[in-house]
């Protein structure tokens, strides 16, 4: 039946079937039922569909809570102070996705939150998170945003610049008080994927840099303050990195530095935090990634074997994973409208598959290349495979959902589609392109479905026009 559809660059990959945990691309709580539809924790996606309308965001609560749950886990056993460690917190990274929901789920499940703008704490505060358990990043925060996270007494402001330093220091003593502050430290390890290159300079906007001596800088300046406390120092290398080996150089320069300031004006800092960016699986052609345990063991193995080398007792440390505890939880279903047969150059043809969203619900493969997979999620195929992609309904050619992915030649309008891991930055990053309202984000649980975050309307946004 594929006779006319020239195989592409390289053969379009099938999404591979749910089955629980073992893919690690679909939520543990994604199956398959004899009629073909999929269901999320038990509840059919054709219902989700009626009910609450497509494209939806669904979240699988249970897959998302143990996630957390098992980074909080593996992070306490592999810090242990049986274990001679100083303990570990884990930070959930709320910028992969954060509302009030999510964010009580994490906190319920050990973790504490990492936020990066006055707007994502106040989700967190709104949720309950209590502030000391609540960390605000960003490289340009605005006085207010620093005003709210002092007034709610957050358990750390990590300081992304010498001027920083400065106005959290004026901020904190003219609300007399002291800002736990941490020092974001750029040590040159850049990584992503399976790459990652050690150089002296970077150049980016994040951080302190190791090399140019700007991060210690900061800290003489902090210990010269009286309304900072130096809690801790920061690195945080890239995203969606499967190879351990780039946190392992990171720690290693960051708890350099630590030992040099101690030497130096006996000032040992209490905590580390060595970032997050664990990466997950989009397609079945992505490497598995290592889990919470591996990575926490390996972490705990590089801080006890540096620090040994350096002579200087082990830190707390911290870590602040996002896409890995809330990307494979989500997947995000559509609607199929126009499916058109496309000629290509080679004699081929491809089958481009519209759905009712688009690059303003996932602007990832706009914007990254990134890869996903698609699956026909309403019923079971009577067709073979063609080549498909799968493409928004935004006035932009670049609006891809899916690049390749084996689809049933009988795909048609009204079928469902399910594009799997797309809980982190998914809707974190939508937006309203071409007025599209942007989705709903739902929970899925064994009790039903509840709207976490409900779709917006043609109204909402005409609510922000003044005329
Ligand atoms: N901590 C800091 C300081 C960060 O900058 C980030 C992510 C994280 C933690 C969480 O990283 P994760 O574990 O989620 O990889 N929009 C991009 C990802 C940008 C990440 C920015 N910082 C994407 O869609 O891939």
């Amino acid at each position: 039946m594929s006779g006319q559809h020239a195989a592409p660059e390289a053969a379009p990959l099938r999404a591979p079937e749910p089955d629980g945990a073992a893919t690690g691309v679909w939520s543990t709580g994604v199956r398959r039922g004899d009629d073909g539809a999929l269901s999320v924790a038990g509840v059919d996606v054709r219902e989700i569909a009626r009910t609450h309308g497509t494209p939806a965001y669904v979240v699988d609560e249970a897959d998302l809570r143990g996630r957390a749950r098992a980074f909080a886990e593996a992070f306490d056993a592999a810090f242990a102070e049986s274990a001679g460690m100083a303990g570990a917190d884990v930070y959930y990274a709320g910028k992969a996705f954060l509302s009030v929901a999510v964010a009580r789920w994490v906190h319920e499940e050990g973790l504490r939150l990492d936020t990066s703008t006055g707007g994502e704490l106040a989700v967190a505060l709104r949720a309950g998170v209590p502030g000391e358990a609540i960390g605000l990043h960003g490289n340009n925060k605005s006085d207010d945003e620093i005003r709210t996270a002092l007034a709610h007494g957050v358990g750390r402001i990590v300081v992304d610049s010498l001027a920083e330093v400065e106005r959290v220091a004026t901020l904190a003593a003219e609300a007399g008080t002291r800002a736990p502050v941490m020092v974001r430290v750029t040590t040159g390890v850049h990584a992503g994927g399976h790459d990652f290159i050690a150089t002296a300079h970077e150049d980016q906007k994040f951080g302190l840099s190791l090399a140019s001596g700007a991060a210690r800088k900061a800290v003489d300046e902090i210990l010269a303050r009286d309304s900072l406390e130096l809690v801790g120092l920061h690195s945080h290398i890239g995203s969606q990195i499967v190879d351990l080996a780039g946190f392992e150089v990171a720690a290693r320069a960051v708890l350099g530095l630590r030992a040099e300031i101690a030497a130096e004006t006996g000032f040992l800092a209490p905590e580390v935090d060595l970032g997050g960016g664990y990466g997950i699986r989009y397609t079945a052609a992505d490497d598995v990634p290592p889990a919470p345990a591996q990575i926490a063991a390996t972490l705990a193995d590089a801080v006890r074997r540096v620090c040994a080398e350096l002579g200087t007792p082990v830190p707390r440390v911290s870590v602040e994973p996002g896409r890995s505890i809330a990307g494979p939880a989500g997947l995000t279903l559509y609607t199929v409208g126009t499916v058109k047969e496309v000629a290509l150059d080679d004699g081929g043809t491809r089958t481009y598959v519209s759905v009712d969203g688009g690059m303003s619900d996932n602007i990832r493969t706009a914007l990254y290349d990134a890869a996903y997979t698609a699956t026909l999620a309403g019923r079971r195929p009577d067709a073979g495979a063609v080549t498909a992609r799968v493409v928004g309904k935004h006035c932009e050619s670049g609006d891809i959902v899916v690049r390749d992915v084996a689809l049933p030649a009988d795909v048609r309008a009204g079928d469902l589609l399910a594009v799997p891991a797309t809980g982190a930055y998914g809707r974190s990053m939508a937006s309203n392109y071409n007025m599209v309202p942007r989705p709903p984000v739902l929970a899925a649980t064994q009790d039903g479905v509840r709207v976490l975050v409900r779709r917006e309307t043609v109204e909402d946004l005409l609510a922000l026009d003044l005329g």
